[in-house]
């Protein structure tokens, strides 16, 4: 986005303090999510890996923020059937990207967002290891899901034995609020949810619809239902705890600065690459989120709104979905109300 822009000007106090790069090695996984619209039998990408680190490279040198937080994934990564040598390519991609940007005087974190379904863990300890000692940051991201995630029963236990085994190094659990989760939430039909809020940092993302979007996605009513819960049951849950405890926040979404790469190659910022013109409000633009970051600021009348500073915004893909079923009220707005009442205020607990 350029800093000339009036979009930059109005949310220069709201953008992320780091950019976010997202790299999406290849598509191949042993899980089938239901949420998920990646093509999960493609190896494409699978042997180019190092092809990313040009226009990674490019994209920080370009930077005028120093701060990176380089998400890569897959489908699965570590997947125990993608082969050993590919362990190699990761370790070279992070060094090399690393080793640019402290060229440049800028910092990288590095993330693999991973299912944690793998029998051959030694390789991500080797990995984690390998990183560590060259004095990269480094750690491992996970998801789970009460709903969208159905999965046999010793891939499940996997799951639960590598989060175990790679406690210290999991920054944080991921959730994807679809509908039928926020109805699992809602219905508290997961004592293992229990275990996983007491023990590590939890984040509710937004659902980014794509091809089964119509059963998926919810309602701004269903959302707004979600935060409420959550503010009252589980609020260290993030981005819940930060709208309750902190004044100010910044938005959550990264896609004013964000690269992502596809296994192809192909540069986006956020959008699945299926969709159809009539599924949005506003013209799918893959290379910039500027037209639907605005038609949301103007929609909400978010600039004259009293929950500006503290709000975090949504995922603007979500929010542009023709066919999303809306409150009278911005939701954002009405959990506020409910759960803050005075804009000043911020709650503590020990
Ligand atoms: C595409 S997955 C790849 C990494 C790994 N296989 C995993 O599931 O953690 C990366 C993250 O995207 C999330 N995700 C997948 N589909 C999504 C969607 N439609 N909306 C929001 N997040 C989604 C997953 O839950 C996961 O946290
Ligand atoms: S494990 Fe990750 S990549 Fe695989 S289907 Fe699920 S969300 Fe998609
Ligand atoms: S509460 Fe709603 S209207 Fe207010 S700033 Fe947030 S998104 Fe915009």
């Amino acid at each position: 986005m350029s800093e000339n822009s009036f979009l930059y000007h109005v949310l220069k106090d709201k953008l992320p303090i780091s950019s976010e790069i997202e790299l999406h090695l290849f598509d191949f996984c042993n899980l089938r999510c239901t949420f998920c619209g990646q093509d999960h039998e493609s190896k494409e990408g699978m042997e180019e890996i190092r092809n990313k680190i040009l226009p990674v490279q490019e994209f920080i040198s370009k930077n005028t923020i120093d701060s990176h937080i380089v998400n890569i994934m897959g489908g699965e990564i570590f997947n125990d059937e993608v082969p050993d040598h590919l362990f190699k390519d990761y370790e070279n991609l992070a060094t090399s990207i690393h080793e640019h940007a402290q060229s440049l005087g800028h910092q990288c974190t590095f993330n693999w967002v991973t299912n944690l379904v793998f029998k051959k863990s030694h390789r991500v300890e080797n990995l984690l290891t390998a990183l560590k000692s060259k004095g990269i940051s480094t750690n491992l991201s996970t998801s789970y899901d009460f709903s969208g995630r159905k999965t046999s029963l010793w891939k499940e236990d996997l799951f639960k034995e590598n989060l175990e085994k790679f406690k210290t190094n999991i920054y944080t659990v991921g959730f994807v609020m679809t509908k039928p989760t926020i109805q699992f939430l809602l219905n508290q039909n997961d004592p293992y949810f229990e275990y996983l809020y007491g023990q590590f940092p939890i984040y509710f993302d937004f659902y980014v619809p794509e091809k089964t979007a119509r059963f998926l996605m919810p309602s701004d009513q269903d959302m707004l239902d979600a935060y409420l819960f959550l503010a009252k049951r589980y609020p260290k849950v993030s981005p819940v705890k930060e709208l309750l405890t902190r004044r100010e926040n910044r938005m959550t979404c990264y896609s004013l600065n964000k690269l992502t790469l596809l296994p192809s190659g192909k540069e986006v910022k956020c959008r699945y690459l299926k969709y159809e013109t009539h599924e949005f409000n506003n013209p799918i633009d893959y290379s910039s989120n500027e037209n639907i970051v605005t038609a949301h600021l103007e929609e909400n009348g978010c600039l004259s709104c009293e929950w500006f500073e503290r709000c975090s915004f949504r995922c603007f893909v979500q929010a542009d979905w023709s066919t999303r079923v809306k409150t009278p009220d911005c939701f954002f707005k009405t959990f506020f109300a409910e759960v803050i009442g005075d804009k000043n205020e911020v709650q503590t607990w020990n």
